[in-house]
């Protein structure tokens, strides 16, 4: 029962395994962890794939060949995928001021290029996916940066490197993964809803969609189900970051499920049943008080955590006493068209307003859903 398998497509970062536990106020509290492990280690667990920063490789062999040799080989012995890959703009003091659109003009075009390079390696891997975090890209002070000039320069690295992965004749999609701050105080692109609208100035917007991070939506004390609801609706869900939050303070990066419980499970309900068909990517953190034991139970966790949900989810909506109290809410009324075929604004002008007092009965639907939730239906 809940034993996850590839075919329930769950990805992990390779940073989130591997994150040393390094904070701001602390030390490192886990050593650094081989990624060929990881591959070996997530496969037994019953994980899809993989995903990886070019610089993630790189844990504990400084020599990218010999790092990428290692990493290929584990990825032949166990069948996991990479379905995604990244690029790390934001770890090494260069990126300081922001990578795409830090004030330093080298510093942008060295970004570029380190995109560049490893979007070869991902091509080369498999990766359909390819996720740009601007974790650097933002400001502490209104008077630093030129916000306009730096969406321009945002906008400038996005076409450059959707042209080069269409010259190089790639199958790679670019996504966007919004933050509304840490480790800037203000990072761009903050929210979803920042993020869709800037894709539709790009030169190729068709190859850019988001890959929304649920602790990210709701540091920001947004809706996340509704995030990729709407993300969905715009056929802009290209990937998802899963994980866990309590509510706006720093990024906790919890095991997912581990923050809002409520949310996680309508999530789950909407990824399975709103037409959502990528990957399941867990980008989580073991908390700095596991151990390296420990580190690969959180990691399962994720994935049984998700599973318990879906099955929730599907009994919520096989439930007789659900199915009715939906229909008395009017839920799937929704659907239907505001204007009837051949209708026109004239039909609605002449129309009586509606009965006011009609109630919606949602308190009812709602505590249907916690009861699944509780596990006491
Ligand atoms: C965060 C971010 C990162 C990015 C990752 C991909 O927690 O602040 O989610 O984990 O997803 O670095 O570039
Ligand atoms: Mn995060
Ligand atoms: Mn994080
Ligand atoms: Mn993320």
């Amino acid at each position: 029962m809940y034993e996850p398998t590839p075919e329930d497509r769950f990805t992990f970062g390779l940073w989130t395994v591997g994150w040393q536990a390094r904070d701001p106020f602390g030390d490192a509290t886990r050593a650094p962890l081989d990624p060929v492990e990881s591959v070996h280690r997530l496969a037994e667990l019953g994980a899809y794939g993989v995903t990886f920063h070019d610089d993630d490789l790189l844990a504990t062999e400084p020599d990218r060949d010999r790092a990428v040799a290692a990493f290929r080989k584990a990825l032949a012995e166990t069948g996991l995928k990479v379905p995604m890959a990244t690029t790390n703009l934001f770890t090494h003091p260069v990126f300081k001021d922001g990578a795409f659109t830090s004030n330093d003009r080298d510093v942008r075009r060295h970004a570029i290029r380190k995109v560049i390079r490893n979007l070869d390696l991902a091509a080369e891997l498999g990766a359909t996916t390819y996720v740009c975090w601007g974790g650097r890209e933002g400001a502490e002070s209104d008077a630093a940066k030129d916000i306009r000039s730096a969406l321009a320069r945002y906008k400038e690295a996005m076409d450059v490197l959707a042209s080069y992965v269409i010259d190089k004749g790639y199958d790679i999609r670019f996504a966007i993964e919004p933050k509304p701050n840490e480790p800037r105080g203000d990072i761009l692109l903050p929210t979803i809803g920042h993020a869709l609208a800037f894709i539709n100035s790009l030169e190729h917007p068709e190859m850019v969609g988001l890959n929304p991070e649920v602790g990210h939506e709701q540091m920001a004390g947004l809706n996340f189900v509704h995030g990729i609801a709407q993300a969905l609706w715009h056929g802009k869900l290209f990937h998802i970051d899963l994980n866990g939050q309590h509510g706006p303070r720093y990024d906790q990066d919890l095991v997912f499920g581990h923050g809002d419980v409520k949310s996680a499970f309508f999530l789950v309900d909407l990824l399975e049943h709103g037409g959502y068909d990528g990957p399941r990517h867990f980008d989580y953190k073991p908390p700095r008080t596991e151990d390296a034991a420990d580190v690969w139970v959180s990691a399962a966790a994720n994935m049984r955590t998700y599973l318990i949900l879906k099955e929730k989810a599907a009994a919520f909506r096989a439930d007789p006493e659900v199915r009715e109290a939906m229909a008395a809410s009017r839920v799937s009324e929704l659907a239907v068209p505001t204007l009837a075929p051949g209708e026109t604004y004239d039909d609605l002008l002449s129309e009586e307003a509606p009965d006011a007092s009609r109630g919606y009965h949602f308190s009812r639907l709602n505590q249907l859903a916690i009861e699944h939730l509780l596990g006491v239906r």
